[in-house]
């Protein structure tokens, strides 16, 4: 299965690198193939960059992990046509660029009543988007190893079989996954990483991620 990744920050590099760690065709996209830190990711991984339109027309899974405020320009470089009936993970969060955080909590360009996946999936009605990765920093995205056990993954999307591909990536990666339900989830999800940032903000503790507990 190719996988395509559109997004070349740590988030893009973190996940180019663990799905390429579990045997799959992997592709990281950039706006600039030519920029220094995409030339160096490939030569030390030899995992290949593209554009993000080459990107998305190759993979048969995609993973959007661009900067929240560039989501939709991101998508619509890579051509709205090529994410059609395709898996789309979606990682991003919609932190605001313009405005610092407030005590620890940043602030959000979207509200409670429309999440930015609900934005994207609007945007590429064919796809099938599903929310996952967002709630928890790169450092633990693969295989993370937390004292309290295994953490988990809360995701949510309208389609069934594309929410069992991701729970499947997600068992690979070491994650137990929450099925929240469909895309209106999202502005529940997103948040998280509001809540997941605060300890890092406020008293530089960065190692952690959210379990749920149940009966
Ligand atoms: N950092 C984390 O630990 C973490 C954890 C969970 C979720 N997230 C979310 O994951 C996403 C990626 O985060 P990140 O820290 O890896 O990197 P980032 O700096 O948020 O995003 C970098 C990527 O966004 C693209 N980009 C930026 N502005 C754009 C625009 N106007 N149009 C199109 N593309 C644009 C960049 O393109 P170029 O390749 O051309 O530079 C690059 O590929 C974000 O939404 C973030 O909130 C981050």
């Amino acid at each position: 299965m190719k996988v395509g990744i559109i997004g070349s920050g740590i988030v893009g590099q973190v996940l180019a690198k663990a799905f390429k760690a579990e045997g799959y065709e992997v592709t990281l996209g950039t706006r600039n193939t030519s920029k220094e830190d995409v030339v160096k990711f490939n030569k030390v991984t030899n995992i290949a960059i593209a554009t993000f339109e080459e990107v998305a027309k190759q993979a048969q899974v995609i993973v959007l992990a661009t900067k929240g405020s560039g989501a939709e320009e991101a998508i619509k470089l890579a051509g709205i046509n090529n994410f059609s009936n395709k898996v789309v993970i979606d990682a991003t969060n919609p932190i605001s660029e313009t405005v610092a955080p407030s005590n620890g909590v940043i602030h959000f360009f979207t509200s409670l009543e429309e999440s930015l996946m609900e934005r994207i999936q609007k945007l590429i009605p064919e796809a099938k988007v599903v929310k996952a990765f967002n709630s928890v920093g790169n450092a633990f995205m693969y295989k993370p190893k937390f004292p309290g056990g295994t953490p988990t993954m809360f995701i949510c999307g309208n389609d069934d079989r594309a929410k069992t591909v991701v729970k499947d990536f997600l068992i690979l990666f070491g994650w137990e996954t929450e099925d929240m339900g469909q895309i209106e989830a999202a502005r529940a999800i997103e948040p998280l990483a509001i809540l997941w940032c605060i300890p890092g903000f406020i008293g530089n503790q960065w190692t952690h991620a959210f379990k749920l507990l149940k009966m």
